[in-house]
């Protein structure tokens, strides 16, 4: 029988981190995510009846806790469309062994639902922002949105108490990394923390090319010409963010480096997508379905059979030998799995 205790993959790494995509769409078009080309009128999302309800998706989490998962965060598209959210943030905060309960947002509709999010058991927030510019900021989403609204969204979070807000950048060279520093000092002296994303080449749509991609080390040098830096300790085995603190005490930053240093060794993560497959890495081109095993009457010791015979045939690394042997493949859209 597979345990908590005995679970890892072939590269010996255990199963901590669950993120749970609720749904594919989105209320904007971030280009290196859903580009509006690809993501037009015509694109066909996922149809209500394809998707898990939320008592399904509870249902897997709590096999996923019985497996060793202490962390949930849930993604979209932009999860906050996804009607009575509250209710399903309720169901996960109360299962037994879960200690981390996230979400992973645009912001927009943060000033509507902060207050309820909170009150059903939600933890704490990620935003995605880019730019401090409106023009920037509206071409990248690909809709026009300006800043304000996003701000707003942060702002309202911490009101609520699911601070501190950690915001994620997205960098692109060419498109916003003249708004490195704005960002960065804007951040500073908040509490709330910035994370610097390397533009990845996920799913098949977003035109990425290696000369697009910002390097964290230059990001890290054009701040600390500014402002002082040290590095600093991950708050967990298995952070994706690499930390540095302002050296004169005004907070910290954080760099998503998943181009140019790589963190599958420690990589602890498993994505469930809205119709109920589960991915074991955020490039996979497939995920293995649970949703007919769930709705054909398995019981739980039987999904944590599937579940965990699935994570200790895992191999992925992704990130660590791309362009070795990957180039062209097709992969899962973003936007789909959750990041
Ligand atoms: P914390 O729990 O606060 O540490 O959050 P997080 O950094 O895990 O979550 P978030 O959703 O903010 O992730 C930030 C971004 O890092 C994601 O959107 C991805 O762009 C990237 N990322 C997260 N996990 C992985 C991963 O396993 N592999 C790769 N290549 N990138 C990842
Ligand atoms: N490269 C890097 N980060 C991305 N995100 C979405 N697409 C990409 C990409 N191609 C980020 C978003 C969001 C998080 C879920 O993933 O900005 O913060
Ligand atoms: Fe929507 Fe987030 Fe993707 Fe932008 S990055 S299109 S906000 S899901
Ligand atoms: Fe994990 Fe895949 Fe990302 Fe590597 S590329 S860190 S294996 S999700």
């Amino acid at each position: 029988m597979v345990t908590e205790n005995t679970l890892t993959d072939t590269l010996k790494r255990r199963l901590r981190d669950l993120r749970i995509s609720v749904t594919d769409r989105c209320n904007l078009r971030c280009t290196y995510c859903m580009p509006a080309e690809v993501f037009g009128p015509d694109y066909k999302f996922l149809p209500r009846s394809e998707i898990l309800d939320y008592e399904e998706l509870a249902r897997l989490a709590r096999v996923f806790a019985g497996l060793g998962v202490s962390k949930l965060r849930i993604t979209g598209g932009e999860p906050l469309l996804r009607r009575d959210l509250p209710d399903f943030i309720k169901m996960l905060a109360a299962i037994p062994g879960i200690d981390d309960v996230a979400l992973t947002t645009n912001g927009i509709l943060l000033p509507k639902m902060a207050e309820a999010l909170k009150e059903a058991g939600l933890g704490r927030v990620t935003v995605s922002l880019d730019s401090l510019d409106d023009e920037t900021f509206g071409k990248i989403n690909g809709r026009g949105t300006g800043v304000k609204p996003v701000l707003a969204g942060i702002e309202a979070a911490e009101q609520a108490g699911l601070g501190p807000v950690k915001i994620n950048m997205v960098v692109q060279r060419g498109v916003n990394e003249q708004d490195i520093l704005p960002m960065a000092e804007h951040f500073r002296g908040t509490g709330q923390i910035l994370r610097f994303i390397e533009f990845m080449d996920v799913g098949n749509s977003n035109g990425w090319r290696m000369d697009k991609v910002v390097p964290s080390r230059e990001i890290v040098q054009t701040i600390s010409r500014r402002w002082a830096l040290e590095s600093a300790e991950p708050n967990y085995q298995g952070e994706v963010a690499r930390r540095w603190r302002y050296k004169d005490g005004e907070g910290e930053i954080g760099l998503i480096s998943s181009v140019t240093n790589t963190f599958c060794g420690d990589c602890n993560r498993a994505r469930l997508s809205a119709r109920g497959e589960l991915y074991t890495c955020l490039f996979a081109s497939e995920g293995a379905d649970l949703r007919e095993p769930l709705r054909e009457g398995k019981t739980d010791g039987e999904l944590a059979e599937l579940i965990g015979g699935i994570w200790q045939r895992r191999d992925d690394r992704y990130s660590e030998i791309r362009n070795q042997h990957t180039k062209g493949l097709p992969k899962a859209e973003m936007s789909y799995l959750g990041g």
